[in-house]
Parts: structure tokens; sequence; C-alpha cells
């Protein structure tokens, strides 16, 4: 573990009033996709080459977690990682705490993957991560006859006992995670019979579809996934297109300024994770999908985005689990969108990276928004530009880069506080909004 992570230097977002945003955007590698290719490559057999990897901070995490379990890895050119795997058996206990920064998916889905292969571990994470629910993936493991244990309140650091064989489950989720799903369905591949996971809503499938393209045996049945235990992974090539999670502050800086005619190069356009899209289009944005291609068992393409005056909606609930992480996106095109937009059936914005809801609302309302949080969700009543002010992005990466594109609709300058976690998805944000149109210097404070 690094002392340094575990203080990052205070980064601030200074932006000036823009009107709009122009040109080519290529976003970075997806976050979930690569986090997964350095897991499954780690326990394959055989070589595996990643390319788009996301060199940011939480993938780099996981991708030094398993340097330090023995795992040779080696780092080519931009993007491209070569993981020369050779099984789970070969997996060593690490000697210190595996810390793991900012990630929930690294933190979850290790814990299922090394609960399979019987590997001893303890993993940890910064202030965000050591506070975020873990039972929700240590009693179905539990279940599993895994040892995996919390502090009290049930956060971590997770403490996992090695070398205790685990049964098949069939387990249905109460909440739609992708990560308790796929830490199961890691957990599952050690375990001796078949596991399944039933999900009450669909979440991203990236774990079935990369599970696939490493040789492993994936059924699924609408929201039921399943495999058999003892599958072995095959080494494989991993293309890894633009992330939409990214993509989305981009989507929504273009689409709620008229004006703003702007292309998203290369972006995956997986359905499980289209939702920010959908909603946009409710709002009336004009968003276009052109050279639709797959790629690696992922559908990828271009998106077009040209700027107009949006309207408010009540967002689907259909929609929530497919745009989790676009919300502190939307919030902002709901203040720029004309009427009243209702997001409902959102409970888990409340324990991500912050409390998504609690800090779009503080942040928006003193920039001059009218936003209302509720248990599940937020009111807000949009369309009259913002004032400008201070926003806290409370050192999540999300929020900081939606309050950054609230300088689109603002009359004044706005400053974002705490935004060094910007690079745990999206390293070199500020040069790229710079270049499509915000205007944005990154202020840090010396150390
Ligand atoms: C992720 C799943 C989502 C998402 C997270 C990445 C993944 O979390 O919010 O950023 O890669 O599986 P939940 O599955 O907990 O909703």
């Amino acid at each position: 573990m690094k002392e340094s992570d575990q203080s990052p230097p205070t980064v601030a977002f200074r932006l000036e009033p823009a009107e709009r945003l122009s040109g080519a955007v290529r976003v970075p590698g997806d976050k979930s996709m690569s986090h997964r290719s350095i897991m499954f490559g780690a326990i394959a057999d055989g070589v595996t080459e990643v390319s788009g990897f996301l060199e940011g901070e939480d993938s780099l995490h996981t991708l030094d977690a398993f340097r330090s379990m023995g795992v040779r890895i080696e780092r080519g050119g931009p993007g491209n990682v070569t993981i020369h795997g050779r099984g789970p058996d070969a997996l060593t206990a690490s000697g210190e705490a595996i810390y793991l920064g900012n990630s929930g998916t690294g933190m979850r889905l290790l814990t299922g993957l090394l609960a399979g292969a019987g590997v001893a571990a303890t993993l940890t994470g910064d202030e965000s991560l050591n506070g975020r629910p873990m039972r929700r993936i240590v009693e179905p493991l539990a279940g599993m006859g895994a040892q995996v244990s919390t502090r009290e309140d049930g956060t971590p650091p997770l403490v996992i006992t090695g070398g205790v064989p685990l049964v098949g489950t069939d387990y249905t989720c109460p909440i739609a995670s992708a990560q308790v799903k796929s830490c199961l369905l890691l957990a599952g591949l050690g375990a001796r019979g078949r596991t399944t996971v039933r999900e009450p809503g669909v979440t991203r499938d990236h774990t079935e579809r990369m599970l696939r393209g490493f040789g492993v045996e994936v059924q699924v049945d609408g929201l039921d996934a399943s495999l058999e235990g003892g599958q072995r992974l095959r080494g494989a090539r991993v293309e890894v297109p633009g992330d939409i999670s990214s993509a989305a502050f981009f989507l929504v800086g273009a689409a709620m300024t008229p004006g703003s005619t702007l292309d998203l190069q290369n972006v995956g356009i997986n359905p499980s994770r289209t939702g920010v899209v959908e909603i946009l289009r409710l709002m009336g944005a004009t968003i276009t999908v052109t050279g639709e291609r797959e790629s690696g068992g992922e559908p990828v393409a271009d998106l077009h985005v040209e700027g107009t005056t949006l309207a408010g909606i009540e967002v689907p609930e259909r929609l929530v689990s497919l745009a989790i992480d676009e919300f502190p996106a939307l919030f902002v095109a709901a203040c720029a969108a004309r009427g009243r937009t209702v997001v409902t059936g959102a409970a888990e914005l409340r324990v991500k990276e912050t409390d998504r809801i609690a800090v779009m609302v503080d942040g928006l309302s003193a920039l001059g928004a009218d936003i209302e949080g509720t248990p599940d969700g937020a009111v807000i009543c949009g369309g009259t530009r913002l004032r400008g002010g201070t926003a806290n992005s409370r050192g999540d990466h999300r929020t900081a880069m939606a309050f950054a594109m609230a300088s689109l609709i603002a009359d004044h300058p706005i400053t974002v506080l705490d935004c060094a976690n910007v690079d745990t998805s999206f390293p070199g944000f500020a040069a790229t909004a710079s270049e499509s149109g915000l205007r944005i210097e990154v202020e840090q404070a010396p150390s």
C-alpha cells in the first residue's frame, strides 16, 4: 500500500462560463472492461493482450494488485498491456494489504475472484472505498462457504481467508448490481457445481461477455446468469472501447447547449450502458449513432450530438440501472432542461464513491439551481441559467466532471473543489474538455 495514494493533492477546476462544445473527442478506455481484462487475463492460461486499457488510477490499482500476487504484467505503448496468466492456482498471497484506491469494482470483483481461487488477502482502499457497503457481497459469498470479514459496520478492509473450498449458489440479488453479480460469478468459477445469480433489473454484462471471450461457458436467461465451476480461462485479445460513462459528460454538455455540435469517437454502446443516450433523447436531445461495429464481443460506435433546448421529464425507472453512473451529469442536463425533471428508483446513487444525490444537490444548489433531493432521486426545476459559484465534488470523479459541465449554463465562473480523483476514470479530462470548448483551468495546491 502506498501512503501517498491515501491523501491525493488538492486539485480544483476553475471554469469561466462557456457557450458550447464542438469538434471531435476520444474518451479513455472503458473502466469496467479495463478492470475485467486484467482480472481475467491474470487467472487465464496463456498470454492476454489488452489494447485501449484505461490508464486511470482505478484500473492501475487492479493491475498492481495482480503484480503483487505474482502475475507478470507488462505495459507497452499507451493502452497496451500484456498479461502472462498461469491459471488461478499460480496466484500467491500478497504479503501486504492490497490497496485498491477509490475502486468499488476493483474491490468487489477481486473479492469474489480471490475467494474462488482460495487466495488469502486483505483488501483496502481510500477513505471513500473504506466507507462503502460490502455486506452485499460478503453475505452471498458466505452462502458459498467463503470466509470474508469486514469491519463491524460492513465496510472494508476485507479479509479473505485462503484455501476455503466454495460451493456454487443460486442467489437472488435484492439490488441491481453488476458488481455483486460479477463477484459471485467469479467466485463461482472456483466453486464446486453451478452458480446462478438472479437480478431484479438489467445491469452491465461485461463479465458475461468477456468471460466468453476467454473461453468460459456462461448461460444468460433474461435477468439470470449462470456458469459451472471449474472452468479454466484461455488467454485472449481484449480491445477496450471508449467509456460511455466518460463520454456522458460531453454528451450532456453538447446536448444541452444550442449551437453545439460534437463527435464522440469509438464509444462502447453495450445496451446495458446506453441509458444516458435514451434519457437524453427523451429530454429532446439529438444524438445519432453511426459506424456501429463489434469489437471483442462488445458493440462500439461513433456518436454525434447537436445541441438544443432540452425539456424536463420523469426519468423511467427501467432506465436507472442502465445509466447508474451518469446521473451526476444528467442532473446538470436537468438544470438546463425547461420544466421539471424527476428521478426516482435511484437510491443506489447514495452508496457510490460519494452520496451522489447529496453531493449533486448541494453543489448544484450552491451554483443557483432549483434542485431537491429525495430518498431515491431528485426533483429539478430547470430552464433558467445558473449563477455560478463554488461546488464541492467531495472527491468524487463523476460529480467533479458534472460540475465542470455546468459552466456551459452558468453566467459567472465556477470553481469545483476536490477534483484529484478525476484521474481514477478520466486522466486528461481538463485537456479534452478545453479542446472541445470548456474554459477550464486546473489548479493544484502546492504540496
Ligand atoms: C460497475 C458497476 C456499477 C457501476 C460501477 C462499475 C462494474 O456498480 O456503478 O461504476 O464495473 O461492474 P454497481 O454494480 O454496484 O451498481
